[in-house]
């Protein structure tokens, strides 16, 4: 039903993500009645700002959605798995950050530059699901180039930051980080031996959220591992494109968390059905919504995490033409994985919804 406020809570409001969806509405000016921010039991007495004023921090229970319109979920799949549904029963439209409704047939999954008309069919389930962030960006990227010369192949390598898994992960690279750089006494007069020394993956250094040390590390796993060997991650990339895109694509990828704290980076080739040059894709990219093309390789021009922090758009640069095959491109995507590749997704559908479905 149209209102001119609707009434959010935002669930999991302590977190990385759930904080800047926080800061999303207000930035965006998403018409707020009021604002209900839920997190654990840990966080009760805590109070967080919107818009100048304090708010305190509830404890998320079942009765937490009675007269709320919009939920933006994002405290992990299993308070999903509980919640969503309880919230959806009592009238409230959840937009769900986590993985555990994306695949469900009559769940939409959405990225408004992609399928905003998906939005339509939330009436099934009241449940909106946010796709993956390293599904999301690429596909910003992705959708002008499919629709110019239609995308038949995917191969994608991500290089995602530590952020994409929440605080704790933050914290521990930090940790980490500092204690080897301190611990290691190392200069360029000394042999490379004392330094391996120093970086050995068992080295006593406390890991709690990664398996080894991710700190001055490359861990080739994302979630866990499936039966095909394949981690969870990779295949939601899979799952998901088919989903929103085309069921046709074929994608294949490899993710990759790096130490980084924030923004994800993606190499990305694909193969088209119709040739598309070079400059024909600097082109399209250029116009597309939600895509800054940051590409002149004369000028050292291209996108890096710094400059994806903070900003709304995706941004795209490397693209070059696959010479390896008659119809490839070549492209560096990058974006900031908890704005676009969460919270700002999560509220662009909000507005689509609240625009165009009530
Ligand atoms: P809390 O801060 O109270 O633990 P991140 O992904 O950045 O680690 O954030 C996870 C978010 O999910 C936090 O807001 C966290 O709240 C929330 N959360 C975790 N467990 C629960 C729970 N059992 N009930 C409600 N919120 C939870």
């Amino acid at each position: 039903m149209k209102k001119d406020a609707y009434k959010v809570a935002v669930v999991g409001a302590t977190g990385a993500v759930g904080n800047t969806m926080t800061r999303v509405l207000e930035k965006r000016d998403f018409p707020v009645s009021e604002i209900v921010l839920l997190a654990s039991g840990r966080s009760t007495g805590r109070t967080l700002k919107f818009k100048g004023k304090d708010y305190p921090v509830h404890e998320l229970t079942e009765s937490s959605f009675k007269g709320i319109d919009i939920g933006l979920f994002s405290a992990g799949g299993s308070i999903s798995a509980k919640f969503a549904p309880i919230a959806a029963q009592d009238g409230c439209i959840v937009i769900d950050n986590t993985a555990h409704f994306r695949m469900e047939p009559d769940v939409p999954l959405v990225v408004p530059e992609v399928n905003p008309d998906a939005i339509a069919r939330y009436t099934t389930r009241n449940i909106i699901a946010n796709p993956n962030c390293s599904t999301i960006q690429m596909l910003v990227a992705l959708k002008p180039l499919h629709d110019a010369g239609k995308i038949l192949r995917i191969v994608v390598s991500t290089y995602q930051s530590v952020s994409g898994t929440g605080k704790d992960a933050i914290e521990e690279m930090l940790v980490q980080s500092r204690e080897m750089a301190s611990s290691i006494q190392w200069n360029k007069e000394d042999g490379l031996d004392k330094l391996w020394q120093g970086l050995s993956p068992f080295r006593t250094v406390k890991t709690n959220v990664y398996p080894y040390r991710i700190a001055f590390e490359c861990l080739p796993q994302i979630d866990i591992f499936l039966e095909n060997d394949y981690t969870k991650e990779e295949m939601k990339m899979v799952w998901e494109t088919k989903k929103i895109l085309d069921p046709s694509i074929r994608v294949t990828a490899t993710a990759v968390r790096v130490p980084t704290f924030f923004g994800h980076s993606e190499s990305v080739n694909v193969e088209t059905e119709k040739k598309i040059t070079a400059q024909q894709a600097k082109e399209l990219l250029s116009k597309a919504p939600g895509v800054k093309v940051l590409d002149d390789p004369a000028n050292k021009v291209y996108p890096v995490t710094a400059l994806a922090g903070g900003e709304d758009d995706t941004l795209v640069g490397r693209i070059r033409e696959d010479e390896s095959i008659p119809n490839g491109l070549n492209l560096w995507v990058v974006s900031d994985n908890i704005l676009k590749g969460a919270a700002l997704n999560a509220v662009q559908i909000a507005e689509i919804l609240i625009d165009k479905y009530l």
